[in-house]
């Protein structure tokens, strides 16, 4: 049976380098992975006011949590695909990131979580080769994602791009790998 792979799109630009890779890792794990979409820059997801709702059960005060709460449920495998914003995560998709605070609350404050634990693959893409960025999205990730018991299972980078325009041999390599790697699990 096909996995069901929610694609978190970080990259304001449909026409990136983020975009490439992920169309190509998509296209190469097309047949072992039916793939939803949940695009940060269009979707505008409202970040968290931290008002408490979801202290007692999984919900939002906002009515954007529909948006992020059946497709997170239903996913067997999370692509969190996103160019590095100094260090971090562009805006929009961190504001995603942070409305998974419902599954803190239940993991951690209720000690009730009734989700499979969530694969994680990462697909980042940045300027620099500053070996710093990576790790510090990783570092975020895992944070967020252990509310879903999430475990980042491979990661595709495409560093320095401001000087590299066509993805390396590594990276294809590296994308080659985690594709092998999902098509295993
Ligand atoms: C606001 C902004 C901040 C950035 N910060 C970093 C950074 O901290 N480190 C880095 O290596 N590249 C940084 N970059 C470069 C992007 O990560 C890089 O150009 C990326 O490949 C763009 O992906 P895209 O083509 O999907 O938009 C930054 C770019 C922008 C626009």
């Amino acid at each position: 049976m096909k996995k069901n792979a929610l694609i978190i799109f970080g990259s304001p630009n449909q026409h990136g380098f983020t975009a490439k890779l992920t169309r190509q890792f998509t296209s190469a794990a097309a047949s072992f992975c039916v793939f939803t979409y949940l695009d940060a820059y269009k979707e505008k997801i409202k970040p968290c006011s931290a008002c408490g709702i979801c202290d007692d059960e999984i919900t939002c005060k906002y009515k954007d949590f529909k948006k992020i709460k059946g497709p997170i449920e239903n996913s067997d495998l999370i692509i969190l695909a996103s160019p590095i914003y100094n260090m971090s995560l562009p805006s929009p998709l961190k504001a995603i990131i942070d409305r998974m605070q419902p599954y803190f609350a239940a993991k951690f404050r209720r000690e009730k979580f009734l989700l499979e634990p969530k694969k994680v693959v990462l697909i980042l893409t940045c300027g620099s080769s500053d070996e710093r960025a990576p790790l510090m999205i990783r570092a975020q990730v895992n944070a967020a994602f252990n509310s879903l018991s999430g475990k980042i299972i491979g990661q595709i980078t495409w560093t320095n791009t401001d000087t590299v325009k066509k993805m390396t041999e590594s990276t294809k390599r590296n994308l080659a790998d985690v594709v092998a790697l999902i098509g295993d699990i």
